[in-house]
């Protein structure tokens, strides 16, 4: 039986300038025309016009599509859908967040199914591949460019579907810094811990594997040692930079084992209070981790002691306290709001809409992942606890 599969981009560029390599990569994955997917913050970018002279100089026809929303839905895949079948599009090139490399994502998989998108929800659900797709991401935090996951709001059922297949890993990732520079410190914040939340689950998740442990620790480190840094200094490269690694590193972590529970609980929360992503899961980490720590002591020890919060001599259980502290304490150090901040302080309508949460939440798969699988009723609890 095979014990761990990794999968990856073919190519994975890292540095700051590395942009300039898109349309060479574009051209050794046969590309004659591609339809760039931006975000809309990007559309008009000078980097995005250099690139597309770049295309232009290796021979490759390209149109930009840029009609999509942060935590993006299926309207906007069909719209993608539209426009690369209408320019003939024969690959992508996905230039933004989470947001923007999903949609990309989809509509390259759209592009050559004739399902419904809601079809392909859960595990390897996608019949065909789509075309190429280079993916060069705008913020630090998903890990999109690596990962063989998309997350798209069903608009009819009001679910944020979460689908996995390899079907939907990038050709190729270029991973440039420089662009991240722009994020103002909420979004280096929210999308920071996202990632650092990617590496801990990735780490502690019942799919953890010998091939994704040193990727998770490493972005774990990481993160530690350089997301306040570039909160408190967004122009500092070394951070930034560093940054940009880790999200990658806890994107081909997390995608080679999983997410868990605060990912589990963190998409319907986010949906039903509109809430980015990133946000979702910073709310809910510290809370999550205090209640999950029991079931892999060791597990959060050895992430305590990743980050020097805890020695070889503190016993498992005082490190993992360290560990629920240190995260209590990163989100106050970054302005994180507390959950009831976020969703306006209207308790009735969030104990309300708790049964909803907790069952879309498992239905997802994640929390089955997770150190101690939670029941509904206890998936509700948590909810109250960060509030
Ligand atoms: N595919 C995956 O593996 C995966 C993993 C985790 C999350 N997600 C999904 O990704 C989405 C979130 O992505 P995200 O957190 O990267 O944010 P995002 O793509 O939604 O972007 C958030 C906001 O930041 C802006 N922005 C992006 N880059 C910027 C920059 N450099 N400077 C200034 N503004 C910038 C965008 O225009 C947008 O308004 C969610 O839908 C989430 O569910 C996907
Ligand atoms: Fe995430």
């Amino acid at each position: 039986m095979t014990a761990a599969r990794f999968d990856s981009p073919q190519t994975i560029l890292t540095g700051g300038g590395s942009r300039k390599e898109a349309a060479a990569l574009l051209s050794a994955l046969h590309a004659h025309h591609s339809l760039i997917v931006v975000d809309p913050y990007f559309l008009t970018a000078d980097f995005v016009t250099e690139i597309r002279s770049n295309l232009d100089r290796n021979g490759i026809a390209n149109d930009v599509f840029g009609d999509l929303q942060p935590d993006p839905t299926d309207e906007n895949v069909r719209a993608g859908t539209n426009r690369f079948r209408e320019v003939g599009a024969d690959s992508i090139l996905a230039i933004g967040g989470g947001s923007a490399l999903d949609v990309a994502k989809m509509i390259g998989v759209a592009s050559t199914n004739a399902e419904p998108l809601s079809r392909f929800q859960g595990y390897h659900r996608i019949p065909n591949p789509g075309p190429p797709l280079v993916a060069m991401p705008t913020t630090a935090g998903t890990g999109s460019e690596a990962t063989k996951v998309a997350v798209i709001t069903d608009t009819d059922r009001n679910v944020k579907m979460m689908i996995l297949d390899a079907k939907l890993m990038p050709a190729a990732a270029i991973v440039d810094y420089e662009l991240t520079m722009s994020m103002p410190k909420p979004l280096t914040a929210h999308v920071g811990v996202d990632a650092l939340t990617h590496g801990i689950e990735a780490y502690v998740s019942r799919k953890a594997n010998p091939l994704t442990d040193p990727v998770a620790l490493s972005c774990i480190r990481t993160i530690h040692a350089n997301l306040r840094m570039a909160w408190a200094d967004p122009g500092h490269a070394p951070a930034r930079e560093a940054m940009s690694v880790a999200a990658l590193q806890g994107g081909l972590a997390f995608t080679n084992s999983s997410v868990c529970l605060v990912h589990g609980m963190s998409r319907p929360l986010g949906l039903v209070f509109r809430l980015p992503h990133g946000l979702s899961n910073s709310v809910l980490l510290p809370t999550v981790t205090r209640f999950s720590w029991p079931g892999s002591k060791s597990r959060y020890g050895e992430v305590a002691r990743a980050i020097d919060i805890a020695s070889a001599k503190d016993s498992d259980e005082s490190a993992c306290e360290a560990l629920s502290d240190w995260l209590d304490q990163l989100n106050t150090d970054l302005r994180v709001p507390r959950l009831r901040e976020c969703c306006g302080g209207d308790v009735k309508q969030f104990r309300a809409a708790l049964p909803k949460m907790a069952a879309d939440a498992l239905e997802s798969g994640s929390p089955q992942n997770n150190p101690i699988v939670p029941a509904a009723s206890q998936i509700m609890e948590l909810f109250e606890v960060a509030w």
